[in-house]
């Protein structure tokens, strides 16, 4: 069946939650995308972005960033939706080629019959795997116990904002399969899109973060971050609890969040904080 191909708009963003919503449904065994992620991204600059249409409405979806971060999702009830997701990683590899990315990545499940077969055909190695985990936040909670001087302020975005993104920069630079962002790259998919911030403080300075939202009806930690010399004094573990306390105010039943498994560190951090893996993922990599 023939495919219109075409430059993603803004406009674009309630039918591709359609179409992320039944591709991760079938690819990773659950929705992942909220409609604000999905607005955030197409607002970024420097990402390549196609629409793939077929009878009058959108059927898939693909993007390259500068980094080389790639996706590639197609509506697994469109008939040529295996042909399709092919063409559009083509798509990707060639035009990530034309950028110079230097490396692809691209995010896939475990099974492999799904997007894993397509990606190893197209050249891409399964390099890193990503745990989901998740503990229940209803019942008993432990109360954050903020190291001696550290504090708790209300983030205020004016005065706030860069100095956040800083924290989580450094934090995460060299990170085993973080890309640095700059502060634009940064805020628009977590800060223009109403991710919450806890801030902590000491002396005056931010030393620590977690960026909290609501994703599919559970609890999300987006990021959690503690600069460097501020390490190993308990302000990450209560970083996490104060996530976890919050979802439980606000009556979520449930509390979520993504770590690569080579971050043994930080897995062994969210198992003290009652976290467990719930399912894992897989980022396929290619040099082009
Ligand atoms: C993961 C991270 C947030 C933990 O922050 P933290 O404030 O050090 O966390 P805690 O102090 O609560 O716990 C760290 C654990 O490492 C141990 N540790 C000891 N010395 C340490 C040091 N110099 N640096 C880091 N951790 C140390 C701590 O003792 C603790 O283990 P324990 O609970 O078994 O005693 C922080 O290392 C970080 O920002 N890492 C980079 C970003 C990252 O990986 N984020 C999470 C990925 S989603």
């Amino acid at each position: 069946m023939a495919t219109i191909r075409r430059p993603a708009r803004p406009q674009d963003a309630a039918a591709l939650l359609v179409v992320y919503n039944e591709y991760d449904t079938a690819e990773l065994g659950q929705p992942e995308m909220e409609l604000s992620d999905i607005v955030g991204w197409l607002a970024i600059d420097g990402s390549e972005r196609i629409v793939a249409e077929a009878d009058g409405r959108v059927v898939g979806y693909a993007d390259v960033g500068a980094n080389g971060e790639a996706e590639t999702v197609v509506l697994p009830s469109y008939a040529g939706a295996r042909q399709l997701q092919r063409e559009l990683l083509d798509w990707v590899v060639t035009t990530a080629t034309a950028k110079s990315v230097g490396r692809i990545e691209h995010f896939a499940g475990t099974s492999p019959d799904g997007a894993a077969a397509l990606l190893a055909d197209a050249g891409f190695v399964h390099a890193r795997t990503i745990w989901r985990m998740s503990r229940p936040v209803t019942g008993e909670l432990t109360q954050p116990r903020w190291p001696a001087g550290v504090t708790l302020r209300p983030f205020e975005r004016d005065r706030d904002g860069r100095a956040v993104w800083q924290v989580v920069m450094t934090s995460f630079a060299g990170t085993l399969g973080s890309h640095l962002r700059p502060v634009e790259e940064w805020s628009t998919p977590v800060l223009d899109q109403g991710s919450e911030v806890v801030c902590a403080v000491e002396a005056d300075e931010v030393v620590g973060v977690a960026t909290p939202d609501a994703r599919q009806g559970d609890g999300h930690v987006g990021q959690l971050a503690v600069l460097p010399q501020h390490r190993g004094r308990g302000l990450g573990l209560a970083l996490l609890q104060e996530c976890l306390r919050r979802d439980a105010a606000a009556g979520l039943t449930s509390t979520t969040l993504t770590v690569d498994g080579d971050n043994v560190l930080a897995r062994r951090l969210y198992e003290k904080a009652g976290m467990a893996v719930v399912t894992q993922y897989r980022r396929w990599e290619r040099d082009v």
